[in-house]
């Protein structure tokens, strides 16, 4: 692939600094355009998207297309459809999409491959939901091998096989996993063992403890009680288990609810619902993919992302979901944007002149609002809030829904109009963005769609950005100390320690 322009080198950059001078002012804005509701609103597969309540307009608008163009976006998207090692510093291609892709639709060396082993993982899953001495099934892994799953079960709750529960253990703080020991017995639990590598220490740990419990508790039939979901089979079948379900090098771990690592969501809703998960994501592939840039809404999410990260210096994002089954999603975007985007250099290694990745965060509405919705109205720091809300409800009771949905847009109301008290406590300055995502009822389907358009608007700024948005080169230093210093704990040597970390070590093994 030719090397593409970096987003700060590109002519529309500079032409959108300049507009960035003189900010929209977004009551005004409503006020001069009837019709900018339409014009930045967009219904995409599954999801419509208000984005009018952002300060853009039409001319920065046509910019940011003009800058994805100049930057090759389009360009490198393709080359990511068509299989290319665009993940560059790890020599791989980046294929999630290939999970979700039809049977027959994708003439990829490896679609066979993936259908045969999605029908395999599938047909596990079934007979684990037949399998009524089962109760529980206990997901062990960490970051993406364990936020989607999480996320996805939690938030399908309602499409969830009754006479199962599920847990998901990820910290290598024992009490995590001790936790759920307690509530679970070894006759009818399937423990789940999802590492991509299969080496990460956290789930490793979680694993043995969680065999040498078995054991101690009696347990028989170990290929019966644990299933390992991995790319490196070989390390799994080692530990001595039967039934393992494999992936690719090409699924980034954060990209990888789409594969095997899937399998508690598909033991959850069972395999048409998964199939239904992908078929919604591939909606909004075909879409990245297909829609000219003005009319892709990953595309216009992205390109915002930039806009308000580079040009108006918003330094973070709020995820609003007003569902309480959406309630990890804020940490499952978290990983896929900041583990994805969090990158210093370009993907030559040169230092990047501009800003990448905003932090994350969120919580459910409407408890958000009670907490930190302060800040957002009445702070000093501007944060762009994304609220994202679901029509129907699943329940019956009364007055619930019309109550959360009236929030989601009153609060997006309040934040852009504010309320003049000048001098006063009770100033609301207003003029503050946000997007709204609404689905018209949380299904598998529709959650698939959400998570490939959040993957792809990631894609986006990421590329704008010139970063390679598929490694994670930031997690290693961490992990190699630690190694380090887990040995220290036990040993008590302190050589060459600064005196913090020496004071502190000294510190824990003193009142240990
Ligand atoms: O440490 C970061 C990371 O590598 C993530 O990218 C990944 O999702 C997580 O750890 C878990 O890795 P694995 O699935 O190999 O255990």
């Amino acid at each position: 692939m030719q090397p593409r322009l970096r987003g700060d080198q590109a002519p529309a950059w500079q032409a959108l600094r300049a507009h960035a001078a003189s900010p929209v002012d977004l009551k005004s804005a409503f006020a001069a355009d009837p019709g900018r509701f339409e014009a930045f609103s967009q219904q995409a597969p599954q999801v419509f998207a208000d984005l009018s309540k952002n300060r853009i307009d039409g001319a920065v608008q046509s910019l940011l297309f003009q800058l994805a163009r100049q930057c090759g976006v389009e360009q490198h998207r393709d080359a990511m459809f068509a299989g290319e090692a665009i993940n560059s510093t790890e020599g791989r291609a980046v294929k999630h999409w290939l999970l979700r892709s039809p049977r027959g639709a994708s003439a990829d060396p490896d679609a066979q491959l993936v259908h045969a082993t999605l029908d395999a993982m599938l047909d596990y899953a079934e007979r684990i939901r037949a399998d009524a001495a089962i109760t529980d099934v206990v997901n062990i892994g960490i970051g993406g091998s364990d936020l989607g799953p999480q996320m996805a079960v939690t938030a399908l709750q309602e499409f969830v096989l009754p006479g199962k529960r599920f847990h998901f253990v990820s910290n290598v703080d024992g009490h995590e996993l001790a936790a759920v020991l307690r509530q679970v017995r070894a006759q009818s639990t399937l423990f789940l063992l999802a590492s991509k590598t299969f080496t990460t220490i956290e789930t490793m740990t979680n694993a043995r403890s969680a065999r040498a419990w078995f054991d101690a508790q009696g347990g028989k039939e170990v290929a019966r009680h644990f299933a390992a979901i991995t790319t490196n089979v070989a390390e799994a079948k080692a530990f001595g288990i039967g039934a393992t379900f494999g992936f690719w090098d090409w699924v980034g771990g954060r990209y990888s609810m789409w594969s095997a690592i899937g399998l508690p969501i598909a033991i959850a809703i069972g395999a048409d619902g998964f199939r239904q998960l992908l078929a919604g994501a591939h909606e909004i592939d075909q879409h990245f993919a297909g829609a000219p840039l003005e009319q892709n809404l990953p595309v216009r999410l992205g390109l915002l992302d930039v806009w308000n990260r580079n040009f108006l210096g918003m330094g973070s994002r709020s995820i609003a979901p007003y569902h309480s089954a959406l309630r990890r999603l804020p940490a499952y975007l978290q990983q896929l944007e900041m583990e994805s985007n969090g990158k210093r250099v370009d993907l030559q290694g040169r230092p990047l002149a501009a800003a990448s990745s905003p932090v994350l965060w969120g919580e459910p509405g409407t408890n958000g609002q009670h907490a930190y919705f302060q800040m957002l109205h009445q702070g000093t720091d501007v944060v762009p809030v994304e609220f994202i809300a679901v029509s129907r409800a699943s329940h019956r009771l009364e007055r619930h829904q019309e109550l959360l949905l009236a929030n989601a847009l009153a609060q997006a109301q309040a934040l852009m109009q504010g309320r003049a008290d000048p001098g006063g406590h009770r100033d609301f300055p207003g003029n503050r963005p946000s997007s709204f995502l609404l689905l018209d009822e949380l299904t598998p389907a529709s959650l698939g769609a959400l998570v490939a358009l959040n993957e792809h608007r990631v894609f986006v700024s990421g590329s704008v950005w010139g970063i390679n948005s598929f490694d994670q080169w930031g997690v290693e230093l961490g992990k190699v100390l630690a190694t380090d210093i887990a040995q220290r704990l036990e040993s008590g040597d302190v050589s060459g320690l600064d005196a913090s970390t020496a004071g502190l070590l000294r510190r824990v093994r003193a009142s240990g």
